[in-house]
């Protein structure tokens, strides 16, 4: 048993763990990270954002080998699919980013503790390893990071191979022949594509009447759309009622959300995605006296500290959008703000990609909301089908809708669906920072030709009106 004291210490090295130990390391505070799985970048590198964007862009260059160059000039022979290979390049760019967080680690002096974390008092941690040794963490700051877990599903046992949560679906073994996605949303869909363009027959089961529910309606709309052309089916307003093993084969019952219309699908896997919920398992949250929300996410202030001071919380564990790049930029803010310094971070501008092809992006607010909020707004919108580059690439399915306030022209939120979205969503993003109004959008030099030109163009389309439609 050993005892060390620091300034601060974190604990989960995800992406708001690692990059919150970091910033602190910088600014000059004596850090340790405590992360209780065997390698760092918790959710995100490990079994989340990395290997399935790395899964996506794959499949996505299968599905265009298999039927999307002929039309630009190149034929190609038999196109094969190596599963193994694909899957080795998942796990090589998993290792790479996994093993690049440890060398941060150790270039910014971030101190690495292996082990379980529990608070055994406002300012001491216990930290225990599998070998059964356990250490003392003194540390005048900690940083709860300890992100989510996929959300069970009542009497459905997930076993993460004919079962899976999104981690067993990163890994099938082979392509199933008949896959139901359940939930429609993030995972849903962006696994449901790569297996969907792998050759699996793919049905989304969605409790509610929409898919990406909380997006704005017409983005969705038109993304289900898209899906659907692909060859997803979509069973909305409908539940499961249960899953029943019969041999290699899955029984689904599926009935209307609100009862009746049983119906019962005879597939090969089930992946279950029907959101995530944080996790605090073992953390002694209830005896340091960490206060919790009715959803049991950690609760802070505007500075992401607890009820209990010098005891600070980020990332899914807190309220807010269950995203990479929010945890991050929570971990930069609790670092700054426990250095002294003044941070936040501006929950209006956080932007979401869904990386299906094509891509759908958004930041700020959707037009539902604005309705609900009473805000008088207007609507500029471009399709790429008018974009040059977009039909230079044969990629013309989408649009940029860009919303602004009626009075002020301010931009109040930016919806797009259409190959590179997560790209073009950034400009929209600062944009937004800035307090732009559409007008400066449209005032601003923009490449040609780019498919950020749809943004310029949307953002005319609130003036006088695109110039190439
Ligand atoms: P996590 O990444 O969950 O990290 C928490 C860490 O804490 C883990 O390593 C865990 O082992 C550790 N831990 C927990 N308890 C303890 C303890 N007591 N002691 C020590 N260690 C502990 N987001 C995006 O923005 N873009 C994407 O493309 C994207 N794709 C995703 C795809 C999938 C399939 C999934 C599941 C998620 C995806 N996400 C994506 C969401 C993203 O992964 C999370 O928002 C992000 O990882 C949250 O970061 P975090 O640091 O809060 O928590
Ligand atoms: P989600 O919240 O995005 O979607 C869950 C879906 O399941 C919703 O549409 C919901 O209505 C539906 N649902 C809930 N209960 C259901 C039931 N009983 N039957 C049928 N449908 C049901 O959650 P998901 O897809 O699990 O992802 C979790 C989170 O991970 C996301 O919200 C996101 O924050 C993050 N993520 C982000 C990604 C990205 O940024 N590209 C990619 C993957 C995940």
């Amino acid at each position: 048993m050993s005892e060390t004291q620091y300034d601060l210490a974190v604990i989960g090295a995800g992406p708001g763990g690692y990059v919150a130990a970091i910033r602190a390391a910088q600014l000059g505070l004596k850090v340790a990270c405590i992360e209780k799985d065997a390698t760092l970048g918790g959710t995100c590198l490990n079994i989340g954002c990395i290997p399935s964007k790395a899964l996506l862009h794959t499949s996505e260059q299968y599905a265009e080998a298999k039927q999307g160059l002929e039309k630009h000039g190149i034929t190609l022979g038999e196109v094969a699919l190596d599963l193994d290979a694909m899957m080795d390049h998942k796990d090589e760019v998993v290792e790479t980013l996994t093993k690049g967080v440890a060398h941060l680690f150790k270039k910014n002096k971030v101190a690495h503790i292996r082990g379980t974390a529990r608070l055994t008092g406002r300012r001491e941690l216990m930290v225990s390893r599998s070998e059964g040794d356990s250490e003392t963490v003194n540390a005048s700051n900690i940083v709860i990071a300890t992100g989510s877990e996929s959300m069970p599903f009542p009497g459905v046992a997930i076993d993460e191979e004919r079962i899976v949560s999104s981690t067993g679906a990163l890994d099938l073994k082979a392509v199933p022949e008949r896959l139901v996605v359940v939930g429609a949303g993030y995972i849903g869909l962006e696994l449901g594509s790569v297996w969907r363009r792998l050759g699996s027959q793919v049905t989304v089961v969605e409790l509610l009447d929409t898919i990406t529910p909380g997006m704005d309606r017409e983005v969705s709309q038109a993304f289900q759309k898209v899906l659907g052309r692909q060859g997803m089916v979509f069973k909305l307003e409908t539940k499961v009622a249960g899953i029943e093993r019969n041999g290699e084969t899955l029984r689904v019952a599926i009935e209307s959300a609100g009862g009746g219309n049983e119906e019962t699908l005879e597939v090969d896997v089930v992946l279950v995605a029907i959101g995530r919920r944080p996790y605090v398992a073992g953390l002694g949250l209830d005896e340091a006296g960490v206060a919790l929300d009715e959803k049991g996410r950690v609760m802070v202030d505007a500075r992401y500290q607890t009820n209990v001071e010098g005891i600070y919380a980020i990332g899914d564990v807190i309220e807010g959008p269950m995203l990479a790049h929010k945890a991050e930029d929570e971990g930069v803010a609790a670092a700054e703000v426990i250095a002294g310094q003044k941070s936040h971070v501006n929950d209006d501008a956080i932007p979401g990609v869904v990386y299906t092809e094509p891509e759908v992006a958004a930041v700020g607010k959707t037009e539902e909301q604005l309705k609900v909020a009473g805000i008088d707004y207007r609507v500029g919108k471009f399709p790429y089908l008018a974009n040059a580059r977009a039909r230079a690439m044969s990629k013309l399915e989408g649009f940029v809708k860009i919303l602004s306030a009626a009075e002020t022209d301010r931009v109040l939120g930016v919806h797009i669906i259409g190959h590179d979205a997560g790209t073009l969503i950034a400009e929209a993003v600062l944009a937004m920072e800035f307090g732009a109004s559409a007008e400066d959008i449209a005032r601003t030099c923009h490449a040609h030709p780019s498919l950020n030109e749809a943004m310029k163009e949307a953002a005319l389309a609130l003036g006088d009106g695109p110039i190439h439609l």
